[in-house]
């Protein structure tokens, strides 16, 4: 990841803490077009726990992470409907090169630790998706998080990847890992790689 170093001047101010610019990594751009029919996608999606040795490429992780809430038109929305669009949820990638946030209008990652923070060291990644519980309704939280997860299920799909959404992890230790200020809340994980052939 380090030649994808990105070289943002300024100090940027996102989720109510301060980042570096030495933090930020720029993910490589993404295809818009093609890939599997969305009907297709809708058919193979499925949970599939057991997860080869094979990593993840960073193309296919900006790819995912897109999926997931990436923005998606010039006006900075995003793939995923969020109320009042306030844009409330937070994906952050657990692998053991360490944790990261995704941050969707810079379609960066943002290194927070040199922790392999996943719960499950099965796949090659984790996805934690949290929300802020100080903005807006726990209720429409949880379905932005729903509609990400969802978004990215039916990538892993397109891709004959392996996830799975696991509501059973140790949330502290993932909340304490990343360092999460008090108000963000990590509500659910998915691990992402691929299925042992
Ligand atoms: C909110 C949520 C929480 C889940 N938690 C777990 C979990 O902790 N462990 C697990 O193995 N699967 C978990 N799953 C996966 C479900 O068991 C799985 O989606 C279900 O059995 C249906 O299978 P399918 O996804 O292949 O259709 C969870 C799924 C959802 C949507």
């Amino acid at each position: 990841m380090k030649k994808l170093f990105l070289t943002i001047t300024a100090i940027i101010i996102f989720s109510n803490s301060v980042y570096a610019q030495q933090d930020y990594i720029a993910l490589p751009s993404i295809d818009k077009t093609g890939g599997m029919p969305l009907m297709q996608a809708l058919s193979e999606r499925k949970t599939i726990r057991s997860f080869s040795k094979e990593p993840i490429q960073e193309d296919v992780l900006a790819e995912i992470l897109w999926a997931g809430a990436g923005k998606n038109r010039e006006e900075n929305k995003l793939t995923i409907p969020t109320a009042l669009n306030r844009q409330n949820v937070f994906i952050y990638v657990l692998s053991d090169k360490g944790s990261f946030l995704y941050d969707a209008q810079n379609h960066s990652l943002i290194k927070i630790t040199d922790a392999d923070l996943r719960p499950v060291k099965d796949a090659p990644i984790t996805l934690a998706y949290a929300a802020d519980k100080n903005k807006g309704d726990k209720l429409y939280a949880a379905m932005h998080v729903g509609s990400a997860y969802q978004n990215v299920g039916l990538y892993a799909a397109s891709k004959h990847m392996a996830n799975v959404v696991r509501g059973s992890f140790d949330r502290g230790s993932i909340e304490r890992g990343l360092k999460l200020p008090k108000n963000i809340e990590v509500l659910i994980t998915q691990a992402i790689g691929y299925p042992i052939q």
